[in-house]
């Protein structure tokens, strides 16, 4: 027997009527479902504000908001009026970033890749620092600024040789990795040696990114402490520690909270003696939480014995990470919100794939049936963001809640969406 969803993975602004009817920010769910239709995802705005806000309380000046997680204008500018800068991993989040207002001057360009295109963009919109990845990118950045007299503010990302204990296609600080300079070999080095000297790169200080959804203090401990005898060696006025920090989305999972996480940065560095501006990218714990998903029950099978597949208008391509990574997620009946929930299901998308499994263990109340509205919470980083038009299906709209009101942050993609770079049949 399973009680109720826990509120702490319902979005702070939860709360429930007389009926049992789920509200966001004072805002029926089910009068979402009416206006915008399903699979939708509905963020409690001021909860993210609330992460926002923490994070630049632990950090200060330079924290970023890692726009991978959940991008869209709205969040973007949502992000820079808290005070956060954004970090970008393309072009295309540049571009989003930019388009939503934030200054060039907040952005942190990333990627492990980045085209000549990418880095061109970036050097003409002069973004705030560009984080060196690569002994080729630095060559790359050179042949692009040449003699132009113009000089860029960098970052040298470096693998600290840390293994996070996360799923290991999202760990990257251990030394086998395709990200940054290896701290180990020297190489990390040698890479602030050289763009050091490089008269077109105004080298700001070293990062770090060990990986995501990472529970342990130790692992980001230890992070920092390579990070803080880099930064004291060559006295670099900034040091970033990147994101990673994990995200309850069970009911037996705890987090820590940003501050825990800035608090345990900080002390590192300060017992090392860094003077260096400490920095860190968040993006999971800025959105994950805030957001749920509403889906539609479309068929239910019962194999007696075995499971019960309850099929919803989602799946995979609203949210991957349980095909990619095995993630779980709880289930909930958002008419329900109060009753225990005494049956098991498995959640399962719509494509053609038997690894469309959005829960595997789900559980909701007795007498679920077609047309009922199901959710997962926990929902805000890496879905979206992550998803596709796999078997060609829409895309799925997003809402922001805020004091009793909603606003549709990403319209629901349409059929002549499908066709907007298709060339036609001539
Ligand atoms: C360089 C960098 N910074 C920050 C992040 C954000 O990580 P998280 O969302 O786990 O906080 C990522 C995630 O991949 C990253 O690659």
């Amino acid at each position: 027997m399973i009680g109720p969803i826990p509120k702490t993975l319902l979005p702070d602004n939860a709360s429930v009527d007389n009926d049992g009817m789920l509200l966001l920010a004072g805002v029926r769910v089910d009068s979402l479902v009416e206006k915008y239709g399903t699979p939708l995802f509905v963020y409690d705005e001021a909860h993210i504000r609330s992460r926002c806000q923490q994070a630049v309380r632990a950090f200060g000046e330079g924290v970023s908001y890692a726009s991978k997680a959940f991008l869209c204008t709205a969040m973007a500018r949502l992000a820079y009026e808290e005070g956060m800068h954004i970090d970008v991993a393309t072009m295309g989040e540049a571009y989003v970033a930019l388009e939503a207002g934030v200054p060039a001057s907040h952005l942190v360009f990333h990627g492990n890749n980045k085209s000549e295109t990418e880095l061109q963009y970036a050097i003409d919109n002069q973004v705030g620092r560009i984080v060196i990845d690569s002994f080729d990118e630095i060559d790359r950045l050179e042949n692009l600024l040449g003699d132009s007299g113009k000089e860029i503010q960098a970052l040298i990302r470096v693998t600290p040789g840390i293994q996070a204990s996360t799923h290991e296609y999202v760990t990257t600080g251990q030394n086998d990795s395709k990200f940054g300079f290896t701290v180990s070999t020297g190489w990390a080095e040698e890479a602030v040696e050289r763009a050091s000297s490089s008269s077109c790169i105004n080298l700001l200080g070293i990062h770090a990114h060990i990986g995501s959804q990472v529970f342990s203090l130790d692992s980001f401990r230890k992070a920092a402490e390579v990070l803080a005898n880099l930064s004291k060696h060559f006295e670099l006025p900034e040091l970033s520690v990147g994101g990673g920090l994990g995200v309850a989305y069970l009911e037996d999972e705890e987090s820590l909270s940003i501050e825990e996480w800035g608090r345990t940065i900080k002390s590192v560095c300060d017992e090392a003696g860094v003077t260096a501006r400490v920095t860190a990218e968040p993006g999971r714990a800025i959105v994950a939480s805030a957001a749920i998903t509403l889906y539609t029950v479309g068929t239910i099978k019962e194999l007696e014995d075995i499971r019960t597949y309850v099929a919803v208008d989602g799946g995979m391509h609203d949210n991957p990470r349980p095909a990619l990574y095995g993630s779980g997620y709880e289930t909930f009946v958002p008419s329900r919100v109060l009753d225990d929930r005494t049956s098991r299901i498995t959640l399962v998308g719509k494509h053609c794939e038997s690894g469309d499994v959005i829960v595997s263990d789900g559980y909701v109340p007795e007498g679920l049936r077609v047309g009922d509205i199901v959710a997962t919470p926990v929902t805000g980083a890496y879905g979206h963001s992550m998803g596709s038009n796999y078997n060609k299906v829409l895309r799925p709209a997003a809402v922001f809640v805020n004091g009793g009101s909603d606003r549709l942050v990403i319209r629901r993609e349409t059929l002549s969406d499908l066709i907007n770079t298709d060339m036609g049949i001539n």
